[in-house]
């Protein structure tokens, strides 16, 4: 460093030389100190720097669910198809006719195939149970229900061979049946709805190609297909709602094993059409306007209509009548404790009573239904006693007891139509069916007054309504009787059906 050569005899130089020795030494301290400083400030960029990446990490894998690209078929929002066919699907089981009052519809399972063989790239499904395999012993007295189902089995098993993907979201973990298709290639996603939300995954929709939809009341159980009376519909080369039915199909499909909901959701999940803006299209040359609902609540990123803000929408807009066809109707929520849950139940009130609309419930009367049911059924009519225009007609689908004890024809759809439009969905009229479970919806309203009224979907559906009611498998409401739909009925306050699994896939539901 310096060279300093000590001068003898000089003190003062010495002195001096000391006092260098001294800086000399406190430079070199302060280098050292400057070296550490910046090493240590190098170690933070790169501390920070990890953060960082770490952070955006996360980000991603919250945000989700399908970032890890798809095979984009070049459809996109801007130039997807608006001109599309739509198809009214129905199961009617073998021992239910309505002779001649019959608007007779594709059955549902030639539909399901027709789908299946429209397929080109990928069938998606997401359906809450898998059952498509009979057991012996409950085909044994529905012999067509087994050729039916056996032969949609082995379509489905035989996708792959066409080069068909098969996706499939499904809250079933120990399903035998997922298990063979994923053997045969099938892309099984588990949602764990336990963990989410509680609840179940109830939603029953197909998306094929992202070009043509099935959505509906059936589920891929041999029952649907069989013995249960299931309504939906397919709607054909109509990529711009198949686009955003498949979004709701990518959000389960990105919840594969997740224990905690993402805080925010992928762009690419966000609705495309909802109750503010719906997708305007053609359905059979008639214009109509359409968009997807989801439940429950947590399960809705941005701009998505809820199915219960769908249901609002659809009672508020009728204008002359509702008519309502559903499993079970029962505005209570039990978690804890019940409590009255008014969401659907006072926008019916508001129809009564302040807009003067005619409402229909047709409820499936059946071995799980509430008894409760009834009295608030008899609350609704109430409303109605001594005022004019107002008018609440209530009636239940009575299945028939077969030779074995089980129940056969149990009235499964689970719609609402009325003059202006329809909302076709998964879950039952149960709080906590909205709260808890996952489902799906799909609403079409179609202006009064154009074109032919009697072969819109609307009118279509209002027909096959009419069929129901008027049959001679229906009971009214009588005054101070309940009719009795199972045998085990108790007059107390049962625990409120919280799922449909609960007593196992082998139970009607
Ligand atoms: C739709 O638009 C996208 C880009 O906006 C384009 O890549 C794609 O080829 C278009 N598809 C069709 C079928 O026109
Ligand atoms: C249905 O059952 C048949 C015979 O029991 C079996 O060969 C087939 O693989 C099953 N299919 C599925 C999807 O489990
Ligand atoms: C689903 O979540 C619940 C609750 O967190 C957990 O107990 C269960 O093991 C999970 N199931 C699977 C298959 O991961
Ligand atoms: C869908 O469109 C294609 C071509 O535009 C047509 O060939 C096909 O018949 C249509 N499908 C239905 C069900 O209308
Ligand atoms: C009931 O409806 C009829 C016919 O639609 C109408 O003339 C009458 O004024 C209505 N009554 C009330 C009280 O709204
Ligand atoms: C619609 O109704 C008219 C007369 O009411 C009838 O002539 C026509 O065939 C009907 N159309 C359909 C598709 O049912
Ligand atoms: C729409 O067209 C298809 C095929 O042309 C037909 O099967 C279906 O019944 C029509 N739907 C309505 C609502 O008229
Ligand atoms: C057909 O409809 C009429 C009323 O429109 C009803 O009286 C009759 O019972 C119905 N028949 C069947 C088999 O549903």
């Amino acid at each position: 460093m310096y060279s300093f050569t000590p001068y003898k005899g000089c003190k003062r130089c010495s002195s001096i030389i000391t006092a260098v020795q001294q800086q000399d030494y406190s430079a070199s301290v302060w280098l050292r100190r400057r070296d550490k400083l910046e090493h240590s400030q190098q170690k933070c960029i790169v501390i920070f720097a990890l953060v960082c990446c770490f952070a955006i990490l996360v980000a991603l894998i919250f945000s989700a669910v399908d970032i890890w690209g798809e095979d984009e078929d070049g459809i996109t929002e801007e130039n997807c198809s608006k001109n599309c066919r739509v198809v009214l699907v129905e199961n009617i089981p073998e021992d239910i006719s309505f002779l001649d009052n019959g608007t007779s519809h594709l059955p549902l399972s030639a539909g399901l195939y027709n789908l299946l063989d429209q397929a080109i790239r990928v069938v998606e499904i997401v359906s809450p149970l898998w059952l498509l395999n009979s057991s012996d012993y409950e085909s044994s007295f529905q012999p067509a229900a087994r050729q039916v189902t056996r032969a949609s089995d082995l379509t489905l098993l035989k996708l792959r061979s066409k080069g068909i993907q098969l996706k499939i979201s499904s809250g079933m973990i120990d399903s035998t049946e997922l298990r063979t298709l994923a053997r045969h290639n099938a892309e099984v996603h588990y949602v764990n709805m336990t963990a989410l939300t509680k609840g179940h995954l109830f939603s029953s929709f197909w998306v094929v190609d992202r070009r043509h939809i099935y959505i509906g009341s059936a589920s891929m159980d041999w029952r649907s297909l069989a013995t249960r009376k299931e309504l939906g519909v397919l709607v054909y080369n109509c990529s711009c709602l198949a686009l955003d039915l498949h979004r709701v199909f990518s959000l389960y499909w990105g919840l594969q094993y997740k224990d905690f909901i993402p805080s925010f959701w992928s762009k690419r999940l966000f609705a495309l059409f909802n109750k503010n803006a719906p997708l305007e299209l053609t359905l059979n040359s008639t214009k109509a306007q359409a968009y997807v609902s989801s439940s429950p609540d947590v399960f809705i990123p941005k701009d998505r209509s809820s199915d219960l803000e769908a249901i609002s929408w659809v009672i508020q807009e009728a204008r002359h009548f509702i008519y309502i066809s559903i499993i079970d109707y029962l505005p209570l929520l039990s978690s804890n404790a019940h409590r009255y849950w008014s969401r659907i139940d006072g926008l019916i009130r508001e129809a009564l009573i302040l807009r003067k609309v005619r409402v229909r419930l047709l409820i499936s009367c059946w071995e799980k239904t509430h008894p409760l049911t009834f009295n608030f059924i008899w609350s609704l009519r109430s409303l109605c006693m001594e005022q004019a225009n107002c008018s609440l007609e209530a009636k239940f689908f009575n299945p028939r007891v077969q030779r074995d004890g089980s129940l056969q024809g149990i009235n499964h759809n689970r719609f609402m139509v009325t003059d202006k439009a329809i909302y076709l969905g998964n879950l039952d009229w149960v709080g906590n069916e909205f709260t808890f479970n996952a489902g799906a919806g799909l609403v079409i309203s179609q202006p009064e007054g154009v074109e032919e009224r009697n072969s819109t979907v609307v009118e279509q559906l209002r027909a096959a309504f009419d069929r129901d009611w008027f049959s001679r498998y229906t009971r009214s409401l009588q005054a101070n009787k309940i009719p009795v739909c199972n045998k085990h009925q108790i007059n107390r306050l049962v625990p409120v059906k919280t799922s449909h699994l609960d007593n196992g896939p082998a139970e009607f539901y």
